[in-house]
């Protein structure tokens, strides 16, 4: 099938260069003339493991191309995914202004019968404005109502393991108010439906709701399993064993039960805001989630403080930091724990080293973006520039290449060797064997 995808950010650019993948052929727009021209030349803008290589293959196999030119194109598809941002706005609801100049410049553009489906995630009635939008459009241009379907079909995907969270979806959610849009979009995942994919056909709001309520769920997982790592810490109990007990009743199962400095990222903080922005529209509380969104706000402003519980004060030390992204295996820093962290360390007047495997650049940028500047921060080119006499490690990203570092690496470049680990990814054992104070969380 001939499929468009309007925006080629994280999202975007993954769902095409995968549905090229499974055989369709996929043609990206995006209004950045110089992202559109890296892509040409084969330059991916963001990190994420697999892609690069899978864009490079899909372009020679001619299924993927990249086009600023949205006219020339966009009448030859029989589907146009809608994937451009929906940020927070102030008072926490999503922003949908991109969608909209999408939708519209598409509408009046695209084939009788094609559907337009937004992936971008978008508050429950979206789909309704979005129908709206598109026969505005045809009336305008003297085109008949109602022949191009809106529909929303919402993505799953997490960054770092998006190309195979795409390619082995859990399900695919299909929201349709009619039958034709329906068929022309299980058309596009027929390869996953072959494998016994559920394919679940329900109506826009529920779609919408369904993304909504999969992320705010995950949110406050974590959330609770903070809590609970946080009750650990004082009751001498261990959350390392608790994860692994309540995660085998198959009630609960054993995923996102890892304690941590605090959930980050685009998707999480945005879309729980998102969600009781909605809430309060309705006038329906929902007062767990937004317990949730206040812990884990929390929880990020009170990292310092509990290393300042094990350490003391630290004005005028060197303190190193390992991990700028939000997770690991993505170079986003979008409401990176790291950033709470870096300010307040700033403020105690702390000298900072950092270093992450990917996100400095964006860290860079966003620092820029918030006007926040520190004469204390010093970027570092790999772990052992960075832990160079350094009065306490600090680890807040579980990047694979962190759970290298050695016991020997500690003592040889630290002046104080000590660590502090808000992800559980070291070997506390051998540290403490090897003389080194070394704290976890949630035991
Ligand atoms: C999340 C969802 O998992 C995806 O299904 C969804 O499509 C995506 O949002 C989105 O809406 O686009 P993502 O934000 O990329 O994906 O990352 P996750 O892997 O879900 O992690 C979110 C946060 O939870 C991170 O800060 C991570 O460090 C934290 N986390 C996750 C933990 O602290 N502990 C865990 O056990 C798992």
């Amino acid at each position: 099938m001939k499929i468009a995808i309007i925006g080629t950010g994280y999202v975007g650019l993954v769902t095409g260069t995968c549905l090229s993948e499974l055989g369709h052929h996929v043609i990206a727009f995006d209004h950045d003339q110089a992202k559109i021209a890296a892509l040409k030349k084969g330059q991916v803008p963001i990190y994420e493991p697999g892609l690069n290589g899978m864009i490079h293959r899909m372009v020679e196999a001619k299924r993927l191309y990249f086009s600023t030119d949205i006219e020339a194109y966009i009448h030859e598809v029989s589907a146009t995914i809608v994937a451009v941002g929906t940020p927070s706005k102030c008072d926490g609801s999503a922003d949908l202004s991109y969608v909209e100049v999408a939708i519209k410049r598409i509408a009046p553009l695209v084939r009788e019968g094609s559907i337009i489906i937004n992936k971008s995630t978008v508050p429950v009635g979206t789909a309704f404005k979005t129908s709206q939008w598109i026969n505005d459009c045809l009336k305008a241009k003297g085109k008949k109502q109602g022949t191009v379907h809106a529909v929303s079909n919402p993505e799953f995907l997490r960054e770092g393991a998006a190309v195979e969270d795409f390619l082995n979806p859990d399900r695919v959610i299909i929201g349709v108010s009619s039958d034709e849009a329906f068929k022309i979009a299980r058309d596009i995942y027929a390869p996953f439906a072959a494998k016994g994919v559920p394919i679940i056909k329900t109506n826009t709001q529920t779609a919408e709701l369904i993304k909504y309520a999969a992320n705010a769920y995950l949110a406050t997982r974590l959330s609770f399993i903070n809590e609970m790592s946080d009750l650990c810490e004082k009751t001498e109990a261990d959350i390392r064993t608790l994860s692994t007990a309540i995660g085998l009743d198959k009630r609960i199962g054993p995923h996102f039960l890892r304690p941590g400095p605090g959930y980050g990222g685009s998707c999480f903080p945005k879309d729980t805001r998102a969600l009781l922005d909605t809430a309060k529209q309705y006038k329906q509380d929902m007062s767990i989630v937004r317990s949730s969104v206040e812990s884990n706000d929390l929880r990020k402003a009170n990292l310092l403080e509990r290393v300042k519980q094990k350490w003391g004060a630290l004005s005028g030390l060197r303190i190193s930091l390992f991990g700028l992204t939000f997770k690991a295996d993505t170079d986003d820093v979008r409401e990176t724990p790291s950033f709470d962290m870096i300010k307040n360390l700033h403020h105690e007047n702390v000298e900072m080293s950092v270093f992450d495997p990917q996100g400095a650049d964006n860290f860079k940028i966003m620092l820029k973006n918030f006007k926040f500047e520190s004469p204390l921060l010093h970027y570092s080119k790999d772990m052992s520039e960075c832990l160079k006499g350094s009065d306490g490690l600090i680890i807040l990203t579980e990047w694979a290449q962190f759970s290298t570092l050695l016991p020997e690496d500690v003592k040889t470049h630290m002046r104080h060797a000590r660590i502090f680990d808000f992800r559980n990814i070291l070997d506390e054992k051998i540290f403490l064997e090897a003389g080194i104070e070394y704290q976890g969380i949630g035991y």
